[in-house]
């Protein structure tokens, strides 16, 4: 007997209102996995790593109830994307964060994870994880900048030679 399709959930997330700068996480929009996947394999961490336009793309399009993705939008643009593994380790992990070179630096990538810290905290959990490539230092003070801590590298998990970084803040 064929297994039944996994659920199929719409997260419609307006987080942010009319707050500054307007952000909101919304389901991805029809075609946008499709130009997310290029756009985010010809940036690094994704291009150093080797990672191919159509798996990023596959990864964005794919509906998971435990691992939402979400477009971050900068008013009616999509600035990047996440996604988000539910209930990891006592808390979520962000398995997925990017946002496009032109809209860099403008705190979506921070109120993105102060969002998802205070939905975490709700919702009793005690910790947000992440992992980052020990290359990518940009990423690194980001996310310390952001109350992460790092406790821990992995060798050779994503690409031979190169180290993860385990960052956790606790809440
Ligand atoms: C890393 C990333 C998610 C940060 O998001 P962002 O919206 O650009 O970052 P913010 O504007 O919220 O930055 C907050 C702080 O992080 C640090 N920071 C962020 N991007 C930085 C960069 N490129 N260089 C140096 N510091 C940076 C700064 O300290 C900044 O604080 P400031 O604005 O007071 O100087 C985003 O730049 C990105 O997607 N980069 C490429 C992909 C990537 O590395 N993703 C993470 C994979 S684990």
């Amino acid at each position: 007997m064929s297994q039944p399709p996994p659920p199929v959930e719409r997260y419609e997330t307006d987080l942010f209102g009319s707050g500054p700068g307007n952000i909101s996480l919304r389901p991805l929009p029809p075609g946008e996995p499709q130009r997310l996947g290029p756009a985010f394999a010809a940036i690094d961490p994704w291009a150093r790593l080797g990672y191919k336009a159509d798996a990023l793309s596959g990864y964005l399009g794919t509906l998971e109830k435990s691992a939402p993705r979400y477009a971050i939008m900068a008013g009616t643009e999509v600035a990047g994307a996440a996604g988000i593994r539910l209930n990891w380790l006592r808390g979520p992990y962000v398995q997925f964060l990017g946002i496009l070179p032109d809209y860099q630096k403008r705190r979506l990538g921070s109120t993105f994870l102060a969002w998802l810290a205070h939905e975490a905290k709700r919702h009793g959990e005690q910790n947000v994880w992440v992992l980052a490539s020990a290359f990518n230092a940009d990423a690194l003070r980001f996310y310390e900048v952001n109350g992460f801590a790092r406790t821990g590298e992995i060798v050779d998990l994503v690409a031979p030679g190169t180290a993860e970084v385990l960052l956790r803040r606790r809440l």
